[in-house]
């Protein structure tokens, strides 16, 4: 994890790193730090533990440097303490850094380069920036030399920035699995862990690749293989639109989010059908699934969850089994593939590194793949053969929501274009377009009823430690999400079951008052989960019943609107979302920030 941003130009860079580390604040929120380098010896590093307010009360007006280098850090090698904090300056002050990613080799070259250094923290990083100086005091050589053979030598994933302070009119960066981007404007230039870190100064950015290494100076950028090979490319424009990166007036992004939903879906519907109905993805692509034998979905987290929710109707109307998998799992146990095996990652960020490894695997094998994205030009958008994009706008709050709705309803668009082009009847509708209007609608009515779902959080969950969503088919798929998300940011102790699954041990930790969400909106098992609520309540729980409008009962909690079933989980997901929102605000977290987490997870 982590966020790393850089800036050189004619005038004091702080303030833009700053606010570019506000932006990267999603990625690690346990320490930061600030490097510039100016005419003061050394420079000024500022780190402080924390989130970004607490580095910015320690930076001064006097602080000042047109180039320097920052970090929001989510610790992997080391505890969250100021010592661990980036930017980290080498034993004799040659040469400062910022490192996003893990290296795996940081013992061997600790023991090779540093057995007479002292080190003041525990960070990967530290050996790194040590090892430079150590090329440079050695072999005579200069930071960018020492930068590249250091990388050479260096296994494992980072994005790096670089700063020799007696060369305050460049900077370097080098990348290797781990996301960065070059910003450019006409008199100064940046790097980025991604778009949103720059977009405030300019949307004209460069991709750097894997084991290329940059020179920046307020007038160059000078791309470069590691072996000298010069590279050009020219700048794209960022479709990162800056407004949709502020909160406005909501108190937290998760509400923010959690409202833009139904928008979201139009945007999907706008992207994805022309007018008459009928899908726009490229036809090669449809193809290539329909010829599929079976569908392997790879995700993590929320996104695995919208790959269970959304599985029923791949296999309904593409007619394909379809297996979902947890990536930490399958890439180091791959199940027997069938011969014309079909992959989709699925990643809101399009950057999670346990995702990846099951891309980088499937790549080695020659096997097809699409990336289901909200990110463009994301690394697994890039690798994968094919990709989509979710057109949710930036997603900024750990706990993920509109990514959610937007890859279950982009799952049910792919299903449904393989459908048409096959030109069968499989159960799908005759206009999915015109089904998807009517669902923002309900969204909407959802979002609308939320103070209902506020009053019921005061309610039932006040003080309770533990909660269990329970519901069959495509609702247990879903009580999975709620449970995610109310534990993410709560903390309160949720767990998401199979509702037949619970007597089967489980209910052995119902006591009096232990809250059990029952989620109902599936024909044919309703009366069955109806069964196993009773059972909970007879032991002392506490139910809080969520019913689609025709099975819902008097005393049930929640009235969800009748929709068709492969829509149901875009909007029994919408009030528990607010349920978890007003959990976690009740108590008074960060519901944004919730503690140990970060947004894009880009260690395995
Ligand atoms: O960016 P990704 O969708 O690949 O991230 C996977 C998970 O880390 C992510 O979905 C996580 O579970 C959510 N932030 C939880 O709300």
């Amino acid at each position: 994890m982590c966020g790393i941003v850089g800036m050189i130009a004619n005038e004091n860079v702080c303030e833009v790193l700053l606010k570019g580390l506000e932006r990267l604040e999603y990625r690690g929120y346990d320490s930061a730090g600030i490097y510039l380098a100016n005419q003061e010896e050394g420079g000024s590093l500022v780190k402080a533990q924390g989130p970004i307010k607490a580095l910015a009360h320690k930076i001064t007006p006097a602080m000042h440097g047109t180039v320097g280098i920052g970090h929001t850090r989510w610790a992997t090698h080391g505890v969250p303490s100021e010592a661990n904090a980036h930017p980290h300056r080498s034993e004799h002050g040659k040469v400062v850094l910022v490192h996003n990613g893990v290296i795996e080799n940081y013992k061997e070259l600790k023991e090779m380069y540093l057995k007479d250094t002292t080190l003041t923290g525990e960070t990967d990083t530290e050996i790194v920036v040590n090892v430079i100086e150590q090329l440079m005091a050695n072999e005579g050589l200069d930071a960018k030399s020492a930068f590249k053979k250091a990388l050479t030598q260096i296994q494992g994933s980072y994005a790096f920035a670089l700063i020799d302070p007696t060369q305050p009119d460049r900077f370097y960066a080098a990348k290797n699995k781990s996301p960065l981007l070059i910003g450019c404007g006409p008199d100064f230039h940046l790097v980025g862990s991604d778009a949103l870190a720059m977009i405030h100064q300019t949307n004209q950015l460069i991709e750097l690749q894997d084991g290329e290494i940059v020179t920046l100076t307020t007038d160059s950028v000078i791309i470069e293989t590691l072996d000298g090979q010069k590279i050009q490319r020219t700048p794209y424009e960022a479709q990162v639109d800056n407004d949709s990166i502020d909160k406005g007036t909501y108190p937290f992004y998760m509400l923010k989010e959690i409202e833009e939903q139904p928008l979201v879906i139009r945007r999907l519907q706008q992207k994805y059908f022309d007018q008459t109905g009928n899908v726009r993805i490229d036809s090669d692509l449809i193809q290539k699934i329909a010829a599929s034998d079976r569908l392997y979905i790879v995700a993590c987290g929320t996104s695995y969850h919208a790959g269970l929710a959304a599985k029923a109707t791949l296999e309904a109307w593409i007619k394909t089994p379809v297996e979902v998998h947890v990536a930490s799992e399958f890439g180091y146990h791959m199940p027997l593939l069938t011969p014309k095996a079909f992959f989709i990652f699925l990643s809101q960020s399009g950057e999670t590194a346990d995702s990846r490894q099951v891309l980088v695997k499937t790549n080695q094998l020659h096997l097809p793949s699409l990336t289901i994205t909200n990110v463009p030009g994301s690394t697994l958008a890039r690798e994968a053969d094919a990709a989509l994009f979710l057109e949710a706008g930036p997603e900024i709050a750990v706990a993920s929501t509109k990514a959610y709705t937007a890859q279950i309803s982009l799952l049910t668009i792919l299903a449904y274009a393989v459908a048409q082009q096959r030109g069968g009847n499989y159960g799908q509708p005759s206009d999915l377009s015109h089904e998807f209007s009517l669902i923002e609608e309900k969204m909407t009515q959802m979002i609308e009823d939320k103070s209902a779902i506020h009053q019921a959080v005061k309610h039932y969950l006040p003080t309770t430690r533990n909660a269990f969503f329970i519901g069959r088919g495509v609702d247990y798929a879903v009580a999975l999400e709620a449970a995610l998300k109310l534990k993410e940011i709560s903390y309160i102790q949720a767990e998401g079951f199979a509702a037949g699954e619970l007597k089967h041990g489980t209910i052995a930790l119902i006591e009096t008052g232990t809250p059990v969400i029952g989620l109902i909106t599936d024909e044919a098992t309703h009366t069955h989960t109806r069964g196993n609520l009773e059972e909970v309540k007879s032991r002392g729980a506490e139910t809080m019943i969520f019913a689609k409008a025709s099975l819902a009962q008097a005393d049930d909690l929640f009235v969800l609107p009748d929709v068709p079933d492969y829509l149901a989980s875009l909007v029994t997901i919408i009030p528990l979302q607010l349920l978890a929102y007003y959990a976690s605000d009740e108590r008074g977290y960060d519901v944004d920030k919730p503690r140990n987490l970060a947004k894009s997870v880009t260690v395995e």
